[in-house]
């Protein structure tokens, strides 16, 4: 389920010059700037890099990509922020940012939401005491899920750097690999149609497996169990059971890259005991997309990377 990339020294000496040589032109520190091109600059990575994504990407290789020891230094990441980014405010991207948004722009388009962190593409997952327990800020427990996996904007990658983690919270995964489920529970979650807890339009509803019913693509969210029949409700139950079973844990530490398949690899993050201050758990979030093509109508420009909420 898991392929690591654990750099060899002559790539990780590669892409350290190639992050400071990015980094000391100021326009790639901010975030647009360096978005519009990084994927452009990701071409100059090492080719075993390159390779690595673009096997998880094309073949499917794995549901999660590792990349390890990377060239961050702890002189790279800066005290860990306070606060959410919030418009007009400076916030520059550090190397390790810029590393993970070259990685990023292999798989796709790194894309964000104006109703998330002020319409920060590189979200930040700090602690903020008081703050709700979700993911951008708390501290509870986040159960197995696939990322906004009901909507048009679902991503086809998430990305999870590693910027500090002395709390060594713990970020969990799944897949369905390498089960298989019984004939008769893979053929309702492929058949059936499930609404979602949350959904848009009366009526709306998903398969949960799609795809290649050898190895199917998989969306995993809450589901509105007052509108399942009893084969619905009790091929959901085998999903998560399958789903707990094969659950891994991963502590990742200072400078890992862990990159999940959104259609295969399911995530959560065990609860953990926050530090609130500047030594505080810092991960920096990215969501990418193989096509912004398909999300036009939700963004205000071809080039434009942020969803627009009163547009979906
Ligand atoms: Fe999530």
């Amino acid at each position: 389920m898991l392929k690591e990339l654990r750099l060899c020294e002559a790539d990780r000496l590669a892409v350290r010059k190639l992050l400071v040589e990015i980094g000391s032109d100021p326009a790639n520190l901010e975030e647009d700037s360096f978005l519009n091109h990084a994927a452009l600059l990701a071409h100059e990575l090492p080719i075993g890099i390159r390779q690595a994504l673009y096997d998880f990407k094309l073949r499917e290789t794995s549901a999660v990509l590792l990349i390890t020891n990377t060239p961050v230094l702890p002189q790279d990441v800066g005290p860990t922020p306070r606060s959410h980014w919030h418009p007009g405010e400076r916030r520059v991207l550090n190397l390790p940012q810029i590393m993970h948004g070259l990685y990023a722009s292999i798989l796709g388009e790194p894309f964000g939401f104006d109703t998330q962190q002020g319409g920060r593409i590189f979200n930040d997952l700090i602690p903020i005491p008081g703050a709700p327990s979700n993911s951008s800020s708390g501290e509870g427990r986040i159960g197995l899920h696939t990322e906004d996996c009901f909507t048009l904007f679902s991503p086809d990658y998430l990305g999870l750097l590693c910027l500090r983690n002395e709390e060594r919270a713990i970020t969990t995964f799944s897949a369905l690999w390498p089960t298989k489920l019984a004939q008769a529970i893979s053929s309702a979650l492929f058949e059936q149609t499930f609404v979602p807890k949350r959904v848009a339009a009366a009526g709306s509803g998903y398969s949960m497996l799609f795809g290649d019913p050898e190895r199917p693509y998989l969306r995993y969210g809450a589901i509105d169990h007052s509108k399942c029949t009893s084969e619905m409700t009790s091929a959901l139950r085998a999903l998560s059971e399958t789903l707990e079973k094969n659950q891994q844990e991963i502590t990742l530490v200072q400078g890992d890259c862990l990159y999940l398949d959104n259609l295969f690899a399911v995530h959560g993050r065990a609860a953990y005991q926050p530090q609130y201050n500047s030594n505080g758990r810092w991960f920096c979030r990215l969501v990418m997309t193989r096509d912004l093509r398909k999300t036009r109508h939700l963004r205000a420009a071809s080039d434009a990377r942020i969803m627009l909420r009163d547009k979906y």
